[in-house]
């Protein structure tokens, strides 16, 4: 059902609810409304079709009064044919909210496993070390050399521990605050993938977590993709604070790629994105030319 038809549908139905209105007519505008919307009609054609048909109901009356009575059925009619609409907003809304609160329980479970990794198992390793040191002036020289391999591999498990726990959950974000945190991301991808990640902007001072968490998610999975994409030589993410949002850049020079990409793929990382920033208020934009590189544009409110 396209709009024309719709408007011929509801001006008839309208037409014989107000010669009657009981209810099992007025139950049609609910299904009329229900039929709308799974066609893909919005509530602007709903209330273009209202419109058209009170004029046809006005003119037919020509200079004859319209009784208060047709007018408020009129208005009934019109209003339930708009609730599907609202259920499956209140619907969406009701999606977004829980999609937040499952966000925020595998954020907080994610800060969980980082610290007992950072704290607990980094003590165990230190105690480790100790007992290694101590082994090391009771065994005869030529151990020492195996017992130096030990302590270089005891080394090896630390750091990759500890970057670990940094990717699981960026404590610097809670200690410091976005820029901080993202400085030292584009640092640790520029170290790990050998490709300058520079990054410029200003310093918004502390967001709500939420907000802070989801920025930088963000900016993680925008890199990820540079790195296993794009093919860029360079990349780069700028941060800029405005009175009521914060909006985030991330540049790259690389193969770039068509948007309608992102309407097709199974990839869950930029859908991910776009459901995150919406549950808070915020959007996603894209340029992204083949072969002219892409940039990607969150936005969100500063406050909750
Ligand atoms: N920076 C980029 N450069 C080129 N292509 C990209 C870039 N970012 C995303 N894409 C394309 O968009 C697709 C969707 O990305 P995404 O949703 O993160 O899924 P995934 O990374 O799991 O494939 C990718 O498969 C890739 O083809
Ligand atoms: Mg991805």
């Amino acid at each position: 059902m396209n709009a024309e038809q719709f408007a011929e549908h509801y001006w008839a139905s309208l037409h014989k609810y107000l010669d009657d209105p009981n209810e099992v007519q007025r139950s049609t505008a609910y299904e009329l409304g229900r039929h709308a919307l799974a066609d893909g009609l919005g509530v602007l054609d709903i209330a273009a079709a209202h419109y058209g048909a009170l004029q046809r109901v006005l003119s037919a009356r020509a200079r004859r009064a319209i009784p208060g009575a047709v007018i408020k059925a009129a208005n009934e009619f019109f209003a339930e044919c708009l609730s599907p609409f609202e259920i499956s907003y209140r619907g969406a809304r009701e999606g977004a909210r829980a999609w937040q609160h499952l966000n925020e329980a595998l954020e907080n479970e994610a800060k969980r496993i980082a610290h007992a990794l950072h704290d607990e198992a980094g003590q165990l390793l230190a105690s480790v070390h100790f007992a290694v040191a101590d082994m090391a002036g009771e065994l005869p020289p030529q151990s020492r050399a195996r017992l130096q391999e030990v302590k270089s591999l005891l080394n090896r498990i630390e750091t990759e521990l500890r970057d670990l726990s940094h990717e699981l959950h960026p404590t610097v974000l809670d200690r410091l605050g976005l820029l901080p945190a993202l400085q030292f991301l584009a640092e640790s991808v520029t170290k790990r993938a050998g490709i300058p990640i520079t990054l410029k902007g200003g310093e918004p001072g502390r967001l709500p977590p939420v907000v802070e968490i989801t920025l930088y998610r963000i900016v993680q999975e925008a890199l990820n993709n540079v790195l296993k994409h794009a093919q860029a030589s360079s990349a780069s993410i700028e941060l800029k604070v405005g009175p009521q949002r914060v909006s985030c850049t991330i540049r790259d020079n690389g193969v770039g790629f068509a948007a309608e990409r992102i309407q097709h793929t199974d990839g869950l990382g930029l859908a991910g994105i776009r459901e995150r920033l919406n549950a808070l208020g915020g959007s996603l934009h894209f340029v992204s030319k083949p072969k002219r590189g892409t940039a990607l544009r969150a936005e969100v409110p500063k406050g909750r």
